[in-house]
């Protein structure tokens, strides 16, 4: 299970979206697209039929984060439109595992996310359903914030958790990741790393993600 990088684009110029993937699309992995609904979280971004549109544009699979309600009504057309990994709050999940198992079946790989305040256990009995598990490291809402180091612990007890599954599950880190706090995350167990502002905000995007993934894989080796 390697170090993947998987930039979001929510600090990006949204108005030229496919061109703001490609700066970043040689170097990334992934590309994290931020769906959020003004209900979950206090934030609009956009839907499926700019995802949709957006994948018909770029080469790199989307990890699509949804930070919506009633993920179990709308997250399977994410995976209907071609998205390689689609991760619904387990807040906001009335059947997450019915949710997994629709996602699945529509070609995308299932992710969980769990906020701040959310503890492991939310997620514990759903592991043979899941690809991935999201551990938030900021409120969810917003880019540009800073990275909760309280968080810690609960990316060690999630990659316990998915160690104990033995299955290939990722764990995912998201919110405040850059130079100075990625390899304390890789460290606790995550292995795959979203950055927003600290990519988007680099003189050199590229350059930047490659900087992350080097940092990342040496602290995941020691
Ligand atoms: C926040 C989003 C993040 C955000 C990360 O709710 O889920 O993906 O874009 O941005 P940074 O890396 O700036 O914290
Ligand atoms: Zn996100």
């Amino acid at each position: 299970m390697g170090v993947l990088i998987s930039p979001s684009v929510l600090n990006s110029d949204l108005s030229c979206l496919a061109a703001e993937v490609a700066r970043v699309a040689d170097h990334a992995d992934w590309i994290h697209l931020d769906v959020m609904d003004n209900h979950f979280v206090p934030n609009l971004t956009f839907g499926v039929p700019v995802v949709e549109s957006l994948l018909k544009h770029i080469a790199i699979p989307a990890d699509v984060h949804l930070m919506i309600s009633d993920p179990d009504r709308w997250a399977p057309a994410y995976a209907e439109a071609g998205a390689g990994s689609v991760t619904f709050h387990i807040e906001a999940a009335a059947n997450p595992v019915q949710l997994c198992r629709d996602l699945r079946a529509a070609g995308a790989r299932a992710g969980v996310g769990l906020k701040p305040a959310t503890e492991i256990s939310a997620v514990a009995d759903l592991m043979p359903e899941l690809d991935m598990i999201l551990i938030m490291t900021v409120e969810p809402g917003f880019g540009g914030q800073s990275f909760m180091a309280k968080m810690l612990p609960k990316i060690e007890q999630a990659r316990a958790l998915a160690a104990e599954a033995g299955t290939d599950i990722w764990v995912q880190v998201d919110g405040g990741i850059d130079i100075s706090t990625i390899e304390r995350c890789a460290s606790a167990g995550a292995n795959v790393f979203v950055a927003g502002s600290s990519v988007y905000r680099a003189d050199d995007p590229g350059a930047m993600v490659d900087r992350l993934r080097a940092l990342a894989q040496v602290a995941t080796a020691l």
